[in-house]
This record gives structure tokens, sequence and C-alpha cells, in this order.
């Protein structure tokens, strides 16, 4: 699916704030050598990650998204109620219902506007903002609050090293708002369903993640295999994106891609001739947050000073589903 209206319309989606938060326990490679029989010297060449954030036991997604959500909504510098529209990603919501995107609305203190959530896994903020971006193009919403926040940590066997090692937990979010100046460009969405078995969790999420604990329902990933059709399909709709808004590779300003792996994250940087100083890269000290990653990296990124207003993002994400998705935008 592919969304190309900004051009067509007055009705921008602008980011007009970011913010980022990451639970304060930090789990290092070397404290994974003595969980498990792995290696710094191994994750950190083959993934590039050296250290991840772990959520407290008493911290769910909301809590991180919340305290996301209130970085960003100070950088946009408005208050919750200028918000009529929350969109929160999440693999892993603090319960099955009410959305954790409701449960974000009271923990900001307002009241009445739309709350949802999308699952998307590690594409899902990629999705969130394409959503939030169509509801303010066509009128629907004026100021968005786009979250992407996880607590993975509460779904990954710490017994297996094939996937101990790769994810973390964390938030980030921005403000999206109608505005007469370009922002959001176009977004391409993608999925396909026929993969939905390389990388899963077999059964429901809940706050109550012991029980999910007790019945085993882990992160499960063929991950060579998955790394193989990621760096097919994220050279792919790298192509389509800059094929559909007949842009050169040499107009991106910044690459902000999920953080996965640092090797895919190279194999895209390579495919859109940038070089990694133009690239965000967390993935050393966050691992795979999933749907928070690239909200986590354009935050860290704008807040550092490297992405200025202006400069062309190009935003990107690949994650269980399969799902896949870009988002081309001026910030
Ligand atoms: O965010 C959603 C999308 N996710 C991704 O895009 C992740 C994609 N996949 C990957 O990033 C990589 O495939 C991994 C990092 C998961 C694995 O890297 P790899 O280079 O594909 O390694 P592999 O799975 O082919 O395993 C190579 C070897 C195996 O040993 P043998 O069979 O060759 O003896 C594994 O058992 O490395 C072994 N291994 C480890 N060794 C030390 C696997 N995990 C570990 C570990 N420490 N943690």
């Amino acid at each position: 699916m592919v969304n190309r209206g900004a051009s067509q319309l007055k009705n921008y989606a602008r980011i007009i704030g970011t913010g980022g938060y990451l639970p304060e326990k930090v789990l290092t490679n070397a404290d994974l050598e003595q969980m498990v029989d792995t290696t710094d010297e191994w994750i950190t060449k083959r993934t590039g990650i050296k250290k991840r954030h772990i959520a407290d036991t008493g911290q769910t997604a909301c809590d991180l998204a919340e305290m996301a959500s209130r970085n960003a909504l100070k950088a946009a510098q408005i208050s919750p109620s200028d918000i009529d529209l929350i969109i929160v990603a999440t693999t892993t919501p603090d319960r099955i219902f009410p959305s954790t995107a409701c449960l974000l609305q009271q923990k900001l203190g307002v009241s009445g506007s739309a709350a949802f959530d999308i699952q998307a896994v590690c594409t899902g903020f990629i999705y969130a903002l394409s959503v939030a971006e169509k509801f303010i193009r066509t009128g629907s919403a004026h100021t968005a609050l786009v979250v992407g926040t996880e607590t993975l940590s509460r779904i990954i066997d710490w017994q297996d090293r094939t996937t101990c090692v790769l994810f973390g937990d964390g938030a980030g979010a921005v403000v999206l708002q109608s505005s007469e100046d370009l922002g959001v460009i176009s977004t391409h969405l993608h999925a396909d369903g026929n993969y939905q078995q390389l990388l899963t969790v077999s059964a429901g999420i809940s706050e109550n993640y012991h029980k999910l604990r007790e019945e085993g329902a882990f992160i499960q990933m063929q991950g060579s295999e998955v790394f193989r059709v990621a760096v097919r399909t994220l050279e792919r709709i790298v192509e389509e994106t800059l094929v559909a808004n007949n842009m050169d590779k040499g107009e991106i300003d910044w690459l902000i891609p999920h953080q996965a792996n640092i090797r895919i994250i190279e194999a895209t940087a390579k495919k859109l001739n940038l070089p990694m100083e133009r690239v965000v890269v967390t993935v050393d000290s966050h691992g795979n947050t999933s749907a928070a990653s690239v909200p986590l990296a354009l935050d860290i990124a704008v807040r550092d000073g490297r992405v200025k207003r202006g400069d062309t993002l190009f935003l990107e994400a690949f994650g269980g589903g399969f799902t896949w998705g870009s988002a081309l935008l001026k910030y």
C-alpha cells in the first residue's frame, strides 16, 4: 500500500516533537556471557549489539510509552489536551484490552480523543505513522501522538542464545501535527503472512507475563532466513520509495532504520549510497526494541543535533508477519 497524497493536499503531517525513554537497567554482552553459551565477540560481530535496556518487573509497555510521550510533548511544547489522536504500536501490550493507547491516554490525564493500538511487530511504528498521517491529511485529526513501545524482555527465552542476545525494551514517540509545511512525503506499507512461522510468538500477551513464561510463549526465530529476506526486502523498499517520489538517492539526508542488526542496516545504507555517518545507529546500545526502535533512533538524532529541520529522512522497518514499510519525510 502506497500513500503519496501529501503533494496533492495542503494539509501536511509534520513532526513537531520527538521523545524517547529507555529503562534504567542495562544488560551487557558480558552479563549474557554469564547466562548462556555466548561471547561478546560473537554478538558484536554478528549483530552490532553491545548492550540493551530491560524494563523493571513492575514497568509495562504503557509506562515506557508514557515517559517517551511526555518527552515528545515537551519537545513539541504542547500539552496532552492538545492531542486528538493517539496511536500506539506495540507487540507487547499491557493487556489484551483495553488497548495500550487507551491506557496511555488515561496516564496522560486526558480523555475523549481517538486512541487505538497497531500491531505490525517491528514495522509497527511505520504503520502507526502512516495511519496518523492519513488522519491528519484528511482533516480527521489535527495533532497526533504516535508511539512505539515494547517490553520484549517479557517474551524472551533467556536460555535461548539465538534470540535472547538480540532484543531490548524501550519506547519512542513523535507528535505529528497538521501543517502547511511539508512533513511526511510518502509511506509504503507491506506484509506477507506466508512468512508467519519464521518469526513468531505462539500465544497472547498480558500484564501477567509470568503466566506466559510458564506456558513457554517466547520469541522464536529462524534468524538467518529472516536476515536474508530482511536485506532483500529492505533493498526493494528503498527502490519503491525513491521511484514513487521521483527522488534520487543523493536527496536523502538521513537513514533512520529499524535496529535489528548492524549488517542489515549497513546493507540498506549501501543501497541508498549513504555513508554510515548519515545513518542513525542505536542497535549497539539498545538492541532490537521492535516497534520502539525507529522513533527512539529518530529522537536521539534530533536531540543530539544530527537531524535538523528541513532534512529529508528515510525511515524503514522490517519485522514479524512479515511486515515491512518505509516513510519518507521532511523533518
Ligand atoms: O526485527 C525483526 C527482524 N529480525 C531480524 O531482522 C533479525 C535477522 N537475523 C539476524 O539478525 C541474524 O540471522 C542473527 C543475528 C539472528 C544470527 O546471525 P547469523 O549470522 O545468521 O547466525 P546463524 O543463525 O547462522 O548462526 C551461526 C552459528 C550457529 O552455530 P553453528 O550451527 O554454525 O554451529 C549458531 O548456533 O552461531 C551460533 N549462535 C551463537 N553463537 C554464540 C547463534 N546464536 C549465538 C550466540 N552466541 N548468541
